[in-house]
């Protein structure tokens, strides 16, 4: 057996062996193959990259017909289930798991750099009153450029690892920040107490009492979808950051272009609309009316299906009970029994079965976040912390790996070619 491709062009009858490596071809070999010399070569078309590998990477593992998510080799039930978020972060930034004294000095480090410039806060006021926390956040993190100019040295990794210590440490600040905006309640700074998660509902949720310590079930839920949501190897925003990261330019702004891609419906903003669409929904009566309408084309079951999981998505299932968890805490959310008849619903129904339409990370943790009292709008800016560490991880590996390059997609043109241009004096006349 030959670890190639044997490919005959049938405009030239030529032949080409093109090498296989990892279950891939070069799109570069592919690109010699031509039907002259000066000719363009053959390109691949993948709109939305559905089989095109963009990277090598050691992060993230996904089987999507098995149901497997990995980070760095360990399954996502162990870590949600005896790691914490800051031990699975350390994980996906640098690859092992930390040492005593490392997690330490990890956690120690995080824990200091949570406050941001008195600016930061300054220019988050100016926001308008009903700014989405999204695009707050989105400013804000690529506003952090301006204060640490020195990120742009990506080339050297003790400043790399100083920029991934601060992104870690104040997402949650702004995070916060933009959500007491929207309610108009003073900003809280973080308690250094308190831990990463147990801090960040501090800055949250905090009145006038002198401290505020939320119920450990809480912390440990939130803490838990963190880690779910840590990192998915080549999604959509993680794609964003590599591919604006690509540029050279700071992290801080690689991030910011994350962000922007997570805050689309049919990424991070799912489960926001997943809410909106069980609130619509409003009663189990009306379900089949609604599932006709998405089988009729006329809208889409928000919360289901996924690019790599065509069998279950394995954070669904750890969200399910850690939705139980919460509401022993909160109560139950009246939406959970209308999203449980859906979901039973569609998935016995023939449309979604031979789709492999399965519910995604999205469906059940919109209904944990709402039980926390927290907006729609703000359930990507959760999602978005949670995807941080994973993020930079994918952004480390990008500037240390030397088969990457600038992103540059090619085109097929389509447009009009070599039109004679005639002045608007003329065309108006
Ligand atoms: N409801 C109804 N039909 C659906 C849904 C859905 N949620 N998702 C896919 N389909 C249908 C498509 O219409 C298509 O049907 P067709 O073959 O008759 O044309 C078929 O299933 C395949 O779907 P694609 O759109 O080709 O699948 P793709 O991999 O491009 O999209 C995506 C994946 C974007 C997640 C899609 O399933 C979707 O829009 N889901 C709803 C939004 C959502 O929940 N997003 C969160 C994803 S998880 C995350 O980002 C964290």
């Amino acid at each position: 057996m030959t670890d190639s491709l044997t490919v005959r062009d049938n405009r030239t009858g030529q032949e080409y062996d093109v090498p296989i490596l990892d279950g891939t071809i070069k799109a570069a070999d592919v690109g010699k193959i031509r039907t002259a010399e000066g000719e363009p070569g053959l390109a691949v078309y993948d709109p939305g990259f559905v089989n095109t590998a963009s990277c090598r990477s050691a992060v993230t593992f996904i089987d999507g017909d098995k149901g497997i998510l990995e980070y760095r080799g360990y399954p996502i039930e162990q870590l949600a289930e005896k790691s914490n978020f800051l031990e699975v972060a350390y994980l996906l930034v640098h690859g092992t798991l930390p040492t005593q004294a490392e997690h330490e000095a990890w956690v120690h480090e995080i824990t200091y750099h949570t406050f941001v410039h008195e600016n930061v806060k300054t220019f988050m006021q100016g926001f308008r009153y009903d700014a989405h926390p999204m695009g707050m956040l989105m400013a804000s993190v690529g506003a952090l450029s301006t204060f640490y100019p020195d990120a742009r040295n990506i080339s050297d990794a003790d400043n790399r690892h100083m920029q991934i210590v601060r992104m870690i440490a104040k997402m949650p600040t702004l995070g916060a920040w933009a959500y007491r905006h929207a309610q108009g309640k003073p900003y809280v700074y973080p308690d250094n107490d308190l831990s990463y998660t147990a801090n960040f509902l501090s800055m949250l949720f905090k009145m006038s009492e002198s401290k505020f310590e939320a119920d450990p079930r809480l912390v440990k839920a939130l803490d838990v979808l963190f880690i779910l949501h840590a990192d998915h190897e080549q999604n959509c925003s993680t794609n964003a950051v590599r591919s604006v990261g690509s540029s050279q330019v700071d992290p801080y702004s690689a991030v910011s272009a994350g962000v922007g891609a997570l805050f689309g419906p049919l990424h991070g903003g799912a489960n926001e609309a997943v809410l909106r669409m069980l609130r619509r929904i409003g009663s189990k009566e009306n379900i089949p009316a609604f599932i006709e309408g998405v089988k009729n084309g006329n809208e889409k079951l928000m919360g289901f299906g996924h690019r790599v999981y065509k069998n279950f998505d394995p954070r669904a299932t750890i969200i399910k009970k850690a939705c139980e968890d919460v509401f022993e805490v909160t109560g139950v959310n009246p939406l959970l029994a209308i999203a449980q008849e859906l979901e039973k619903i569609a998935l016995e129904d023939e449309y979604f079965i031979k789709r492999k339409l399965y519910p995604n990370v999205d469906f059940y943790s919109g209904l944990i976040y709402e039980a926390f009292q927290f907006p729609p709008e703000m359930f990507t800016v959760l999602f978005a912390i949670g995807r941080t560490p994973g993020w930079l991880a994918q952004w480390v590996e990008l500037v240390q790996d030397k088969e990457q390059k600038i992103a540059r997609p090619k085109q097929i043109y389509t447009g009009d070619r070599t039109l004679d241009f005639v002045p608007a004096s003329e065309r108006w006349a």
